[in-house]
């Protein structure tokens, strides 16, 4: 397994290899829902690149940069025992050159749900994503359906600037209590991880109003907010039911497939997650 701390180095890996690459982005403190993505790749194909990067341009200066959950040695281990075939770890200073001046930038979806709340962040990954793929050429891209409009505009990207990539994506890990996996999860204790649990159940509560024959919108708003609205702790940031490709908010009632997706605060972390109700 290489460590590959330079663009250089991790150039040279790839170009030895001529089958399948599939890379998997991260920004490390990896867990479960990571170790899904990476072993998707490890049987998808014939060699794998696991690239940890916690990425400045996606944070803006208000939020939490300086302190973001990060283990190296306990990163590298797990990535030893998966046993991949590179991990790509540059620094900082490799990445972004002092005179950089050119970002990534897509125009319509990332201004909607998350792009409200964070109007930097899609610039931010959209630009760190399409480095990955110059520096990495894979053949293949792993991401996870936690951070669903980030999947969806990803694989914007890659139809819009032409990378010739298959995009592949894995359904959410969740703890036991249904709160889905995250890095930001270490800031809490576990009776504030218990706390968070109430936002899937929230989800789940919507999602079952669908089904059995809930479609306005406006009713099923109103049955997550009071459910969140029981626990003091928990604070909406968003909450959305939106088309599921578009990701334009419907407004009257369902009728298509909805992506149902939530930002909360927490302790002044911010969560999110979602749950689709295909059609
Ligand atoms: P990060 O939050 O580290 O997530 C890396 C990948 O893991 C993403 O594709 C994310 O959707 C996936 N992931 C995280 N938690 C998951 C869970 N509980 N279940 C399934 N997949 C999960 O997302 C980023 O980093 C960054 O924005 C990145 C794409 C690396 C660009 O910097």
């Amino acid at each position: 397994m290489l460590i590959a701390r330079t663009i250089q180095e991790c150039v040279s890996f790839r170009k030895q290899l001529n089958n399948s690459v599939g890379l998997v982005p991260t920004m490390g403190s990896l867990h479960e829902g990571h170790i899904a993505l990476i072993k998707h790749s490890l049987k998808q194909c014939d060699a794998t690149i696991v690239s940890i990067f916690l990425n400045p341009k996606q944070f803006s200066a208000n939020e939490d940069l300086d302190s973001y959950p990060a283990d190296d040695a306990q990163d590298l281990k797990i990535l030893k025992q998966l046993n991949v075939d590179c991990i790509f770890m540059p620094k900082q200073s490799e990445i972004y050159l002092e005179d950089n001046s050119i970002d990534v930038v897509e125009n319509k979806l990332s201004k909607l749900l998350e792009g409200n709340s964070r109007p930097r962040f899609f610039r931010g990954v959209l630009t760190i994503v399409s480095k990955l793929f110059n520096i990495c050429s894979p053949t293949d891209a792993f991401f996870g359906k936690k951070d669903a409009q980030q999947l969806i505009i990803i694989k914007k990207l890659i139809k819009d600037l032409n990378y010739n990539i298959k995009c592949h994506e894995t359904p959410i890990v969740r703890s036991e209590n249904g709160l889905a996996l995250s890095s930001r999860n270490e800031y809490f204790n576990k009776s504030q991880k218990e706390i968070a649990s109430n936002i899937y159940k929230s989800l789940c509560l919507v999602k079952a109003s669908i089904d059995s024959g809930e479609y306005d919108v406006v009713a099923l708003k109103k049955i997550f907010s009071i459910s969140i609205q029981r626990i003091p702790e928990l604070k909406i940031d968003y909450f959305s039911i939106a088309d599921i490709y578009t990701l334009e908010e419907v407004v009257d009632k369902i009728s298509s497939s909805v992506l149902i997706s939530t930002a909360i605060l927490l302790d002044g972390v911010r969560l999110i997650d979602n749950i689709e109700h295909v059609i």
